[in-house]
């Protein structure tokens, strides 16, 4: 067991930064913690009928939340637009807006996007049908279920307040405001199960100068009353809990990797690993449960993605990310293709940091000349995926992002200046993970890659099952722009939305 002392930045938003781009900071934990998520999973491959990720919610809503669903998955079976040349429309983003996250698609094909202080509806054709807005920042992945959106806000004011808005007509059906908890500054997701909603939440505990969040709120979801507050003590970075039971029972990772499983009807523990939390925040990865959970997280100069039973907190397997590239996102699981293996296909890498202020000339130079970043000393930072087989952890396939030599993410060296003179509630950068959550495409056979360095959005398919991806096997739509979260999908449509817009919609 390995215990440092963690160099980890405490200003907001500058920890992820420092937890990929100075890996040997980046802190230890136990190999024996964790939960069961992984070994969930095996047990159902077993089954002659192994149940495909939960990628439609009983609404048949198609993408609700952060990892899609209430799994957290991120796995999908309907095909998808594979021609990125010309999207069907756009939201140009005309405000400069912070988009931290994936839309949300409901059955009708209605598209939901949040930014900072605004939620806005579109139909699938492009018709902006509402625009809800208020003065608060927040920085959390909306849910929806039942005909309501749920949106929070509140960030940096030492509370939680969730509008709970009408998905048909946008208006407010209960406000609710939970004193005496915040959040941090990086992307957490809301959770809706069994007629709960679940707040990642930060306590005023010790471990809140860190960052992330330490807590779970449940409030009813129908009245917003309060039920339960469980608080760890772990960190939870980008704190997206997931539901392996339909809303049973809530699981999730911590930043060194400790898988928790709490009851959702009172919110007692069931199942904890240990880790050494003292060491920690380790990574900016999370855990995906559902049909399978499991830990991403960072050891030391090391570096694993572990998979656990469920039921005891068991490590399953564990896989080390070989460096340069770290695991700093949560997984995505789902069928590589139909009849194929079930996998864990993890977005590694590093994380781009802070943009240089530069004069518009300089910074003109600086983007358009490589040269020029060399003789800067700019960092060269890499990005890959990693798929693996969800029953052993071995490596079906690798893809490699060409490198990016730039000090901070696409979008946000553009636009650094700019903000900062605005002094915006948007804030100067989105100082992205290194990629969102891969998307899996069953029924396409593909991977969706969405990077947070250069803004392309790839598509991955290993035609010939070889187990090499060659670059006839990719195809790429370049943004511009990095990615905080992936591209949202429903049957015939697929919806990107980088960081600072625009937003893209492509259909069939
Ligand atoms: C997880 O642990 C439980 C309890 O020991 C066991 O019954 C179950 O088979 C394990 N799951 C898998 C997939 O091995
Ligand atoms: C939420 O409140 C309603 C109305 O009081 C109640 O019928 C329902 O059982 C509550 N749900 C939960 C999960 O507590
Ligand atoms: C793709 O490239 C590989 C290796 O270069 C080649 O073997 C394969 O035939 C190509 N496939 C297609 C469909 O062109
Ligand atoms: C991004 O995508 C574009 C368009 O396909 C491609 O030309 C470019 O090489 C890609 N960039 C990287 C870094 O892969």
């Amino acid at each position: 067991m390995l215990a440092h002392a963690l160099v980890w930045a405490s200003s907001v938003l500058s920890c992820r930064a420092d937890c990929a781009a100075k890996g040997e900071e980046c802190l230890a934990t136990a190999l024996d913690s964790a939960a069961s998520w992984v070994q969930r999973k095996v047990g159902k491959m077993d089954a002659p009928k192994a149940k495909p990720a939960q990628d439609i919610d009983q609404n048949g809503y198609f993408y609700t939340k952060r990892g899609g669903d209430a799994t957290g998955s991120n796995a999908i079976t309907w095909s998808i637009p594979q021609d990125f040349l010309k999207p069907a429309w756009t939201w140009s983003n005309e405000l400069d807006e912070q988009i931290r996250h994936s839309a949300l698609i409901d059955d009708k094909k209605n598209i939901y996007i949040a930014g900072t202080t605004r939620l806005r509806k579109f139909s699938p054709d492009g018709k902006m049908l509402w625009l809800f807005e208020q003065d608060e920042a927040g920085n959390t992945s909306p849910t929806m279920g039942k005909g309501v959106i749920y949106f929070r806000v509140g960030y940096g004011k030492g509370h939680n307040r969730v509008y709970a808005l009408s998905m048909e007509t946008g208006e407010v059906l209960f406000k609710k405001t939970v004193a005496g908890f915040g959040y941090g500054p990086d992307s957490q997701s809301l959770l809706l199960a069994g007629g709960r909603l679940f707040l990642p939440a930060l306590s005023g505990a010790p471990r809140s100068d860190t960052g992330g969040c330490d807590s779970l709120i449940a409030l009813n979801a129908s009245t917003g009353d309060e039920l339960w507050s469980y608080t760890t003590d772990e960190v939870m970075w980008n704190f997206s809990p997931s539901t392996p039971d339909d809303g049973k029972s809530i699981t999730f990772s911590s930043t060194c990797g400790a898988f928790t499983r709490i009851s959702a009807i009172d919110g007692k523990l069931m199942v904890k690993s240990t880790a050494d939390v003292s060491a920690g925040p380790c990574s900016t990865g999370g855990g995906s449960t559902g049909t399978l959970p499991w830990g991403a997280f960072s050891f030391d100069t090391q570096n694993y993605i572990s998979a656990y039973n469920i039921t005891t907190g068991e490590i399953a397997w564990t896989h080390r990310v070989e460096p340069p590239y770290r695991s700093c996102q949560y997984p995505a699981v789902g069928y590589l293709y139909e009849g194929g293996p079930l996998a864990v296909v993890a977005a590694v890498g590093q994380i781009a940091g802070k943009p240089k202020l530069m004069a518009d000339d300089e910074l003109q130079r600086y983007l358009s000349d490589a040269d020029y970043r060399r003789h800067l000393n700019t960092p060269v930072y890499s990005n890959a995926v990693i798929a693996l087989d969800a029953a052993t952890g071995s490596k079906i396939w690798q893809w490699n992002e060409a490198d990016w030599d730039h000090f901070a993410a696409a979008g946000d060296e553009e636009g650094f200046a700019r903000r900062r003179l605005l002094g915006s509630i948007e804030n100067d950068i989105c100082l992205p993970d290194n990629q969102g959550i891969p998307v899996v495409n069953t029924k396409d056979g593909t991977v969706i890659v969405s990077s947070s360095h250069n803004g392309n959005m790839t598509v991955i398919r290993d035609a010939n099952k070889n187990g090499i991806i060659e670059d006839n096997e990719t195809t790429a739509f370049a943004t511009g722009v990095a990615f905080l979260n992936g591209p949202a999908t429903a049957p015939g449509m697929l919806v990107a939305s980088p960081c600072w817009g625009p937003m893209y919609v492509f259909r069939q």
